[in-house]
């Protein structure tokens, strides 16, 4: 065992303070890597103010974080795939049985034993795992992704949540050229979306309730941006969208996304907002439309959207920042006030 240092919050309403942590020794399976970029997810906040407590109560004091890029320090002597001077990215997920059938399937993911990065019985050391707000972590290897040296760190740490998040349901979904997408909600999933949509040759529209994001919308890859909050625009885009990602941390109209979709047309929630979003059963029966979820994605199709990302320039628009500003960045963040992640420089941490 060797002390980290982290950043925590110790209650819902308590800010972010310093703090050591204790990460493992390396077993035989085990890399340890130093953290060198952070992204900040929007379930970072979630969990840090325990807005999932039916679902998922907090333990605390909690380190978030699971979007996670560094450079390997030290492996353990089983290890293959990496070693010591490697990039190597960590996202959601740090451990499952790798015995049932979702793992395997690859898709890890869903398996009834996965360990997620922070927030989750800790099997090695006891108490609960602890992200990526540290300057240190230490994951069995199967869990660790190559990152490809031409993307740009800070904006590749996200794509291992916001990235794989996005490129999985589009993937599941069929989105290619020749079908008509929606993203709803310009955040760090949906400034995500937008580019994979885009790269995938799909005709991309944007869905916000933000006005001053139009500009943004077209950069990153919109080929039409209809403001959410307005019923005409919405309404000419009427049975017309094969696929929509929703991708909206807050209550909101699903019913209003629905009804644009055209017959067999799938709207897949990312969004994880706290409270039950009412459905109308007659906007799904008539035209035979399905509403579902998902959930990241599995190792070897997070490694295939990094690969994917690196044959097209692709990583996310991010905000760097030192973790001292991290309490300042939740209260931005909560309020939709960042272009389009937030990416903590973990070198910020060295002076603590
Ligand atoms: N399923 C998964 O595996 C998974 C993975 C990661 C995150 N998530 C969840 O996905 C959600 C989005 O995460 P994120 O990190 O992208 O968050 P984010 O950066 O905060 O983006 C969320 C976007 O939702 C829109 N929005 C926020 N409040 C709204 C409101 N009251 N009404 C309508 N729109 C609103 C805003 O877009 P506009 O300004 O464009 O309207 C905002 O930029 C969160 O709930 C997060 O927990 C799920
Ligand atoms: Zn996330
Ligand atoms: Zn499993």
């Amino acid at each position: 065992m060797y002390k980290a240092k982290a950043y925590s919050v110790s209650s819902a309403t308590s800010p972010f303070a310093s703090t050591t942590i204790a990460r493992r020794d390396l077993n035989p399976q085990d890399v340890q890597i130093e953290i060198l970029f952070c992204g900040i997810c929007h379930s970072d906040l979630h969990q840090a103010r325990n807005e999932w407590s039916g679902v998922m109560p907090t333990v605390y004091p909690c380190v978030p974080g699971h979007e996670i890029v560094g450079r390997v320090t030290k492996v353990g002597s089983a290890v293959t795939k990496f070693k010591p001077g490697d990039l190597a990215g960590v996202g959601c997920l740090v451990d499952s049985d790798g015995a049932c059938p979702e793992c395997k399937a690859g898709l890890e993911q869903f398996c009834p034993n996965l360990v997620l990065t922070y927030n989750m019985p800790d099997k090695h050391l006891g108490g609960v795992t602890y992200g990526g707000y540290s300057d240190s972590i230490v994951v069995t290897e199967r869990f660790v992704l190559r990152v490809p040296p031409n993307l740009n760190l800070a904006g590749a740490a996200p794509l291992l949540c916001a990235g794989i998040t996005t490129y999985s349901p589009m993937r599941h979904w069929g989105v290619t050229k020749g079908k008509k997408v929606g993203v709803a909600g310009l955040g760090g999933l949906g400034h995500m979306g937008v580019k994979f949509a885009h790269a995938l040759g799909a005709h991309t529209v944007v869905f916000t309730s933000s006005p001053g994001k139009k500009d943004d919308a077209v950069r990153l890859g919109a080929d039409e941006v209809v403001i959410s909050r307005n019923a005409d625009e919405m309404a000419k885009h009427a049975g017309s969208f094969d696929f929509i990602l929703d991708a909206v941390a807050a209550p909101h109209d699903i019913n209003a996304y629905i009804n644009l979709l055209r017959r067999d047309g799938n709207i897949t929630m990312v969004g994880a907002p706290e409270q039950p979003l009412p459905v109308s059963v007659f906007g799904l029966i008539f035209r035979r439309r399905s509403f579902s979820g998902s959930i990241i994605g599995g190792i070897a199709e997070t490694q295939e959207m990094l690969d994917f990302c690196s044959q097209h320039n692709i990583t996310s628009d991010v905000e760097v920042i030192p973790i001292q500003k991290i309490n300042e960045a939740y209260e931005r963040l909560a309020k939709s006030d960042v272009k389009y992640r937030f990416s903590i420089d973990m070198a910020s941490l060295k002076s603590e």
